[in-house]
């Protein structure tokens, strides 16, 4: 579903991603670990296209998509959330999704008349901020939200625009316990439908959910496999799971 084959970037003379290849196949959950500053946030940048590679190709569902913009590569079926939110704080839950929904239904839905296209768009909503466990805010600000409601809204958008792939950031981010857990059970839903690539620092969450473990140290994948693998690997627990156990 995604491939990267030999990414590269540097900022100056620090070599931030060094020669990354990987591969996500259906149905599958690709946990990436590593300390802070190793170059997870610069791979997923890359791999949405916020940040132009040095050198190397990503490939979606057998696409290359190497050259294209962030938005043509959301068309192109690359859902992400950011470690950082992208939300539009005075509009309704509601709105935000459908807004995302719309923009990716473009003009697919252009036969439409303008009420019908809105029912519909609102209909796609409501029904990801039910899955995400939302339907109760949806009248909500956006901007009245919890940090937790907000981290499920941000997935709602990414959703909402029916990705072929998710690349999610550190979802568990600022998250309190209950949070976590319910969005761990979340996930663990959504990976049968559509894969993801996940950047994680919370451990239960990536050996919950994750079929595959790449541990990512200044920028370069030292260790990859399954997780138990990768658990009992020295070099990986000298790195980093070390520190951790
Ligand atoms: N735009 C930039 N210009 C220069 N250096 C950058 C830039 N973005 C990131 N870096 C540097 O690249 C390295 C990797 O940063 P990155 O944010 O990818 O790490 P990370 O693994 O996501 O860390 P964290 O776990 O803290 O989120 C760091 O040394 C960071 O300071
Ligand atoms: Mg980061």
């Amino acid at each position: 579903m995604l491939e990267i084959r030999h990414l590269s970037k540097s900022f100056g003379a620090l070599r931030v991603s060094d020669d990354i290849s990987l591969a996500l196949g259906p149905n599958e959950c690709h946990a990436i670990i590593g300390p802070n500053g190793a170059g997870k946030t610069t791979l997923i940048h890359q791999i949405s296209g916020v940040l132009r590679s040095d050198a190397g190709e990503v490939r979606l569902g057998g696409r290359d998509v190497t050259g294209l913009t962030v938005w043509q590569r959301v068309q192109a079926g690359l859902g992400r959330t950011f470690q950082i939110t992208s939300i539009l704080p005075s509009f309704s839950v509601l709105e935000n999704v459908a807004i995302a929904a719309q923009a990716k239904a473009g003009g697919s839905m252009r036969f439409f008349a303008p009420a019908a296209r809105d029912a519909a768009l609102n209909d796609a909503a409501a029904a990801v901020l039910t899955r995400v466990g939302l339907a109760d805010r949806m009248e909500a600000r956006a901007a009245d939200l919890s940090h937790g409601e907000l981290r499920l809204l941000e997935l709602a958008i990414a959703l909402a625009a029916r990705p072929k792939v998710l690349l999610l950031d550190e979802p568990m981010a600022g998250l309190g316990r209950t949070e976590s857990a319910a969005l761990i059970d979340l996930l663990a839903e959504l990976r049968a439908e559509v894969p993801m690539l996940l950047v994680e620092h919370d451990m239960d969450a990536v050996f919950r959910l994750a079929d595959r473990l790449s541990v990512l140290v200044d920028g370069r994948i030292i260790a990859s496999g399954p997780p138990a693998e990768v658990r009992d690997d020295p070099g990986a627990r000298a790195a980093y799971l070390g520190a951790e156990a």
